[in-house]
């Protein structure tokens, strides 16, 4: 079984498909790990996330590895583990840039299919529903008022020992979501066979357990 699970930058996504995942003893899948480590890793190695054709050319030299460890998972470029280095808002900007070139997309749409055959997966991101698995048997698009969304990364962010303010990370995400939604090839947008799920005023939790109901038809 498949479960696609889309949306813009906050609104949940992660922490809810593991819940998912954990209560229906499904892989899950961070497609948005793969974008932010790649984009992390070529900003290390002096490129402009921001110039496609030296991102491009970049490309052919990238090795990328995703490993599940137990419940959690684990990306891996050129033999790095990326993992610990991903989450911070620049990171999450990289990702951005670099995901809005088709060379990368397809290296990692390729590497996301190849992992998800052979397993009952979950997996979130942006395109998951209308290009990585459209036959997926359920497909998601989580949202939240930017507000909230701002208000959620700065606690996720403050567990990890960063301190950010509220305005700076709702001004990325606001970015983000424009760079997202409006780039030429895989924009986010919500497509009409995605159960809308609005988490503005819903916790996590209620989250997880709206899209369990539905899976297990009891909606
Ligand atoms: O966790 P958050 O929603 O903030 O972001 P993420 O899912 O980790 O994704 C980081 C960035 O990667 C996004 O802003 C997108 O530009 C890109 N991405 C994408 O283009 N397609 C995906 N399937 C997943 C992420």
């Amino acid at each position: 079984m498949q479960i696609a699970i889309d949306g813009p930058a906050g609104a949940g996504k992660s922490t809810v498909a593991r819940e998912v995942a954990a209560q229906l003893g499904f892989k899950y899948l961070d497609t948005g790990a793969m974008y932010r480590a790649i984009g992390v890793a070529l900003a290390d190695a002096g490129i402009d996330t921001a110039d496609g054709a030296a991102v491009t050319d970049a490309l052919p030299s990238v090795e990328m590895k995703v490993e599940f460890d137990g419940d959690s998972q684990k990306v891996c470029v050129n033999g790095q583990d990326m993992t610990g280095r991903i989450r911070s808002p620049e990171a999450a900007m990289q990702a951005s840039s670099v995901a809005a070139f088709p060379g990368v997309r397809d290296k990692l749409v390729e590497l996301q299919r190849r992992t998800a055959a052979g397993y009952d997966i979950i997996m979130d991101g942006r395109d998951i529903g209308s290009y990585v698995l459209p036959d997926a048997d359920y497909k998601f698009y989580l949202t939240a008022s930017p507000r909230a969304r701002a208000e959620r990364r700065r606690r996720d962010l403050l567990r990890l020992g960063q301190d950010v303010s509220e305005e700076e990370i709702e001004a990325e995400i606001r970015r983000r979501d424009a760079q997202d939604m409006h780039r030429e090839y895989a924009p986010l947008r919500q497509a009409p066979d995605q159960v809308l799920i609005d988490t503005t005023a819903m916790s996590q939790q209620e989250a997880a357990a709206e899209i369990l109901r539905i899976v297990r038809g009891q909606a």
